[in-house]
């Protein structure tokens, strides 16, 4: 895999971030020289996507250990609480910052330097992120194994909202990694790609990885979901989460649960991929998880250019919760849960 397949390059001890806010248009790294910076970056989207904003932070924090004079078990909790700060919905980011909390406190217990206490981190970094394609392709197999049984002897047209690819997710992806594997077997005859407002994930990063691959795809607005489900235009539907309750109530980009109705209504298959480390089972449902609001000018303005009458105001959910009963299923690398029966998720986590 070339650089350009990473949003997250860590090298000579320093940190690049694939500058996602300019995609698809210039392909650009940025430095990140610190854990401000750092935290920075994942508050303004230079990084995003619930697994990559969880890589990153284990890096910022790696930055944090090398540039104090004085580590300290407290600190390292004040550090920590300051990443998970920066966005609140994807449980990935505060899955990394409490592990890296813990890799700190222990081994300051077991008497560790600030040296060694870093390399662990770095090292704990490198492979979060290399075995994050295993458990992809994991995820993506069982996906594709779903499909085979519901449509064994066709090629199967596929929709996705958001962007769940590379740039979000590490190598493969989740929701896309299902789509790109699918691709690269023969099985995939067409994808819609939402264009997910307002951010544009969909229609800036999904279409941009997509045409990478050679996969045939339209971008759609999210209004279209119904004109095409109810066409026949849409075998099964793949996304992603940024949070998964106990129940499989799923927190994920904002217009991915009106298109869960939508999909219950016309009975087309509709999955969740993600990894385990996007499960929260300290929350019961959904209602729970906090939705991260985001300023009204990604609403009103469009790169800057005012769209909205002046004086206009917005309201600006970056996340929604699905419903866990208009799920058909939720794929993690240990295998598919069924969200319509109680516990199937607990159970999976703690297996
Ligand atoms: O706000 P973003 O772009 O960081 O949103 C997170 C997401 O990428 C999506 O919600 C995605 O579907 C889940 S994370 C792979």
């Amino acid at each position: 895999m070339n650089d350009s397949h990473r949003p997250i390059i860590w090298k000579n001890h320093e940190l690049f971030l694939l500058d996602q806010r300019i995609l698809p248009h210039k392909e650009e790294f940025i430095p990140v020289r610190n854990i401000d910076d750092c935290i920075q970056a994942i508050k303004d989207m230079v990084v995003r996507g619930a697994p990559c904003i969880g890589f990153t932070a284990i890096y910022g924090i790696a930055l944090w250990v090398k540039q104090l004079t004085d580590l300290t078990v407290e600190s390292a909790r004040k550090a920590a609480d300051a990443m998970i700060g920066a966005r609140p919905t994807a449980v990935n980011l505060s899955y990394e910052a409490n592990r890296c909390y813990e890799i700190i406190r222990i081994a300051l217990k077991d008497g560790k330097s600030k040296e060694q206490i870093y390399d662990q981190l770095v090292e704990h970094g490198s492979c979060q992120i290399e075995e994050s394609e295993e458990k992809n392709t994991v995820m993506a197999e069982i996906g594709i194994a779903e499909l085979k049984k519901k449509y064994p002897s066709k090629k199967w047209n596929l929709m996705t909202h958001c962007n769940t690819g590379f740039l979000a997710c590490g190598s493969l992806g989740t929701a896309l990694g299902v789509i790109s594997l699918a691709h690269r077997k023969g099985h995939v005859e067409h994808v819609y790609a939402d264009e997910t407002r307002p951010y544009l994930q969909g229609s800036r990063l999904t279409a941009f990885e997509l045409g990478k691959e050679n996969i045939p795809y339209s971008i759609v607005v999210e209004g279209a979901a119904s004109y095409l489900l109810s066409h026949g235009k849409v075998d099964a539907i793949f996304v992603g989460a940024d949070r998964i309750a106990a129940n499989g109530d799923t927190a994920n980009k904002v217009g991915t649960a009106t298109l869960a109705i939508v999909a219950h209504h016309y009975r087309i298959p509709f999955y969740v991929v993600a990894p385990v480390s996007s499960f929260d089972i300290t929350l019961a449902h959904g209602k729970e998880i906090e939705i991260e609001m985001r300023e009204m000018n990604e609403i009103t303005e469009f790169r800057g250019q005012r769209i909205a009458p002046v004086g206009a105001i917005s309201v600006n959910p970056s996340f929604d919760v699905t419903d866990h009963q208009l799920i058909t299923g939720i794929i993690c690398e240990r295998g598919l849960i069924n969200p319509a029966v109680k516990g199937d998720l607990v159970r999976v986590v703690k297996s």
